[in-house]
């Protein structure tokens, strides 16, 4: 990956040969004051950090691992909804380069064909500053299939891409994020802007309208079908055995599994 110019304001990148997790090292650059904007990619990650405590397995050069470090102005509750832009900027991104049909899977899975593509791993972090959000993206770009940690992963290339630039990739990643969080994030801005952000979210969420386990953080997991995502970016999911027009559960955490109708 090669360095990058022109970026929008505030937005920088340093490119680092190896690091355990860019998470993490975000992590303590915002804790040690580092301002908005700074992206830390590296070209090897080899402690990456996933969902749930899970690990994110990537080989040398062959994915875009990288954070994104903001200080977002907004009110606590909107919070919530950065996974769901990051991942809306996610799909931006793969639609300007020419990439692959995508879509998405709450809250912030990266699917191609039902296949994950990408991860999001988005951290609060308290600092003297405020509190700052590390937005965590990895995406498996020339991954071979022999490659691919888990059966149900994909990569550009095993999509159909068969030459997948990572510096136009993460250039455009960049940009999206930085065109999403302007417009959501504005000085002034609320309930308009989670609209518009939430219609894009809910246009590209294939979870939507499927039937769905969710393990949940706690307790058995849940089974039903996803009836939507609320205005706080809440999982909709109303039971299994429950009757059309049973108020909905919202689920704020879990993983979820699209269960394939017979
Ligand atoms: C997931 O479990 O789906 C989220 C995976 C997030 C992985 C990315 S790679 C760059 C950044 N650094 C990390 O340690 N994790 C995130």
């Amino acid at each position: 990956m090669s360095h990058l110019e022109g970026l929008p304001a505030p937005f920088r990148v340093e490119v680092l040969d190896e690091a355990g997790s860019t998470n993490a090292l975000l992590g303590e650059r915002a804790r040690a004051g580092e301002p908005e904007g700074l992206v830390l990619v590296t070209e090897h990650q080899t402690a990456g950090r996933g969902r749930l405590d899970r690990t994110w397995v990537t080989p040398p050069r062959a994915a875009l691992t990288g954070s994104l470090l903001l200080r977002p102005q907004v009110a606590a509750e909107r919070w919530p909804l950065l996974p769901l832009l990051t991942a809306v900027a996610v799909t931006d991104a793969l639609a300007a380069v020419g990439g692959p049909r995508v879509e998405l899977k709450w809250p912030n899975d990266v699917l191609h064909d039902g296949l994950k593509l990408a991860g999001i791993l988005l951290e609060r972090v308290d600092t003297d500053l405020g509190p700052a959000a590390v937005v965590g993206i990895g995406l498996n770009v020339s991954t071979t299939r022999a490659e691919l940690p888990v059966p149900n992963a994909a990569s550009l290339l095993t999509a159909g891409m068969l030459d997948p630039d990572r510096t136009a990739l993460l250039r455009a990643l960049v940009v999206a994020v930085a065109e999403r969080y302007a417009g959501w994030a504005a000085p002034g801005s609320g309930p308009a802007e989670d609209a518009a952000l939430l219609e894009a979210y809910r246009s590209r969420c294939d979870t939507i309208g499927r039937r769905v386990r969710v393990e949940l953080p706690r307790g058995e997991p849940l089974e039903g079908t996803a009836v939507g995502v609320a205005a706080d970016g809440a999982l909709l999911v109303r039971p299994a055995g429950t009757e059309e027009g049973t108020p909905p559960m919202a689920v704020h955490a879990g993983d979820v599994v699209h269960v394939r109708s017979e």
